[in-house]
């Protein structure tokens, strides 16, 4: 952007606008990190309420997957058509109604039916979240600002851990499940007060709107210059289709953001994410309460070392804190893998407990810095805007698919296989991803969207 002013008190101008659309837009992250989270606390007493079978305990639980998968494609088009703020707004409602269905459920069908939904505004929100504020960050910060909304699903997770432990004595399942209706308006109410993202309306023809939100953005810049930088840019754009997607020229920047997506999920992120407590008990923790807590420390980890990335991603790059990030999660994961195979033969059955919750800590920093944000910023950095609202829907319903095929297999594998051949399968696939961030992953950093979208030409 052409500079008017400069120096320490525009910057910090320009960051507080941008931090504050990202903020509100980041509630979505939120909700997604609190609604998967709570499940695994709530489920305990559900189940005593009604009386489920395990296919029925899978539904309850799997249906936010299922609902996320789906919607994510849904909003794609919303995105594309009605724009990146209403996709924000429309994940707002979606989670504070469904959150409401889900308190008031007195039947399973209905609970069934309010996860599914709360899954849906999981999915909107994983797609219109980071579409966003990518599309409304200068490119100097752009990284720092997505990584946000990853610190928030963090965050989500972390209050889900402990509200659901607030409120176990009281077996207020409703409750736990109930008080995501809170950020889900903030997330509605707030995003209907932000403006649309600068680079959507463009694309729309709709260029005062994007002047003024140039302005709000950068109001020392010149605003008609980075407008016609986007109009210029942009000029061969135009509207996207979604068999577009298959044509030849959007294959690699697919490849890149399918594969992202996939590999954030199949190196076994969600296996210690929901199974955390699992882990630890056949570790050798003798009761839930240490187990629960040694998950609480896993949450707040995840928490901190997710600042790792907001601070480096913009000054280190992606690809280096991605290269990291895996050689981290496939070093502690063959350590685990061998740990509990000579735990399973009596040798290290002592230091069991102890390896584990070293190796899971360790795991998690790795992918907090790497994989937890990163993937969700370069899906929505690396997308020629024409067909950005398909591609991102595309990439992340993507990851839905492979979270939910990762959570329904890790019981079954720690079952039949054993959990070293868990443990090594998933370190197999960190070497399969740290290549293929070697050989396809582009660097963005400081780049314009405008410009990544070159790389592909
Ligand atoms: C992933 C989620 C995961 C979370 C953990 C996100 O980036 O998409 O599947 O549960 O990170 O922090």
């Amino acid at each position: 952007m052409t500079t008017a002013t400069s120096g320490p008190a525009r910057q910090s101008e320009v960051s507080f606008f941008v931090a504050m659309v990202a903020t509100i837009a980041a509630i979505g992250g939120g909700l997604f990190g609190y609604d998967t989270g709570v499940i695994s606390g709530a489920i305990l007493y559900i189940k005593k309420e009604f009386p489920i079978d395990d296919a029925t305990e899978g539904l309850i639980v799997g249906a936010v997957t299922l609902g996320a998968l789906v919607a994510a494609l849904g909003a794609g088009v919303v995105a594309d058509r009605s724009g990146r703020r209403v996709t924000n707004i429309a994940a707002g409602i979606v989670f504070a109604v469904a959150s409401l269905l889900c308190a008031a459920a007195n039947s399973v069908p209905t609970l069934v039916a309010g996860r599914f939904l709360v899954g849906c505004g999981i999915g909107f929100t994983s797609v219109g979240g980071p579409m966003y504020i990518a599309e409304a960050s200068p490119a100097r910060i752009r990284g720092t600002f997505v990584s946000l909304f990853q610190l928030a699903v963090t965050v989500g997770i972390l209050l889900a851990y402990i509200v659901a432990s607030v409120f176990a004595p009281a077996a207020a399942w409703r409750w736990m499940l109930g008080l995501a209706m809170v950020p889900g308006v903030f997330l509605a109410v707030g995003m209907a007060f932000m403006p649309e993202s600068p680079r959507w309306l463009v694309k729309q023809g709709r260029r005062r709107d994007a002047r003024a939100v140039l302005v709000q953005i950068d109001p020392h810049g010149d605003p008609d210059a980075e407008l016609a930088r986007l109009e210029r840019d942009l000029a061969a754009e135009g509207q996207g289709t979604w068999s577009e997607l298959l044509e030849r020229a959007l294959r690699p920047a697919l490849l890149v953001g399918i594969g992202l997506a996939v590999f954030q999920q199949v190196t076994g992120i969600n296996a210690v994410i929901y199974y955390a407590p699992q882990i630890f008990l056949a570790a050798g923790f003798r009761s839930d309460v240490t187990s629960l807590a040694a998950t609480t420390g896993i949450g707040i980890i995840n928490v901190l070392a997710t600042f790792i990335a907001i601070w480096l991603v913009d000054r280190a790059g992606r690809r280096p804190l991605l290269i990291c990030g895996v050689l981290g999660m496939v070093a502690t994961l063959v350590v685990l893998g061998l740990a509990f195979r000579g735990g399973a033969a009596g040798a290290a059955a002592r230091n069991l407990g102890l390896i584990t919750v070293v190796c899971l800590a360790a795991y998690i920093v790795f992918f907090a810095f790497s994989l937890g944000p990163i993937v969700w910023l370069m899906i929505s950095e690396i997308y020629p805007l024409r067909n950005r609202a398909q591609a991102v829907a595309v990439s992340t319903a993507s990851n839905w698919g492979a979270n939910f095929l990762v959570s329904l297999t890790f019981p079954v594998m720690t079952t039949r296989l054993g959990a070293p051949v868990t443990f090594f399968t998933y370190a197999a696939l960190g070497v399969l991803t740290l290549v293929f961030v070697l050989t396809r992953v582009p660097e963005t950093k400081g780049k314009t969207l405008e410009e990544i979208t070159g790389f592909w030409r």
